[in-house]
């Protein structure tokens, strides 16, 4: 017979790195049509960038906010040899958030459309650097879902799951 597991709270956060990794697939998209963009195209461009890059970076903080408020706090009580892992996610979110404003800085850069810009250059930087926050993006979320999400399904208890599940229903909602 087939057992239907029961939804764990991590569920709900495996789910949100399903929906950013989908914006991350629009960011993406948008900077392989920006490598063909000419000087008529390229304001248009520039802003789909813009408009897919904040639509992914407001999903990644409030899911790096629930992380941070309520799951990281959870794991490291109940599973506290994860206290390393957590410290060094941080870190990351750190390095996400400066990524994320280096991109945003040179678009804005674009948009402004200064004189002395080197168009060339300064795109080939944005394209440097948009790449890697995808890919360090990916990664994070790779690594969580492999340690500290399966963690949260494997050593938690059953009581221990339903209260995270309700603490993240909470901080979801208030
Ligand atoms: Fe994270
Ligand atoms: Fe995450």
């Amino acid at each position: 017979m087939i057992q239907s597991r029961k939804p764990g709270p991590v569920d709900f956060l495996k789910e949100h790195h399903a929906q950013i990794d989908g914006e991350i697939a629009k960011f993406e998209e948008s900077l392989r049509e920006l490598r063909y963009s000419g000087g008529g195209t390229l304001p248009r461009h520039i802003r789909q960038l813009r408009q897919a890059m904040e639509l992914f970076y407001l999903r990644l903080s409030r899911h790096v906010a629930l992380e941070e408020q309520v799951f990281f706090p959870f794991m490291e009580k109940y599973v506290p040899r994860f206290e390393p892992m957590i410290s060094f996610f941080k870190s990351e979110h750190e390095s996400l958030r400066k990524n994320h404003e280096a991109v945003a800085s040179s678009l804005k850069r674009f948009s402004r459309g200064r004189p002395d810009l080197n168009a060339g250059r300064e795109l080939e930087r944005l394209r440097g650097t948009a790449t890697y926050l995808i890919y360090l993006l990916r990664n994070h979320a790779k690594v969580e879902d492999e340690s500290i999400y399966k963690s949260a399904n494997r050593d938690l208890n059953a009581d221990e799951k339903a209260e995270l599940a309700r603490r993240i229903r909470d901080y979801q909602y208030s």
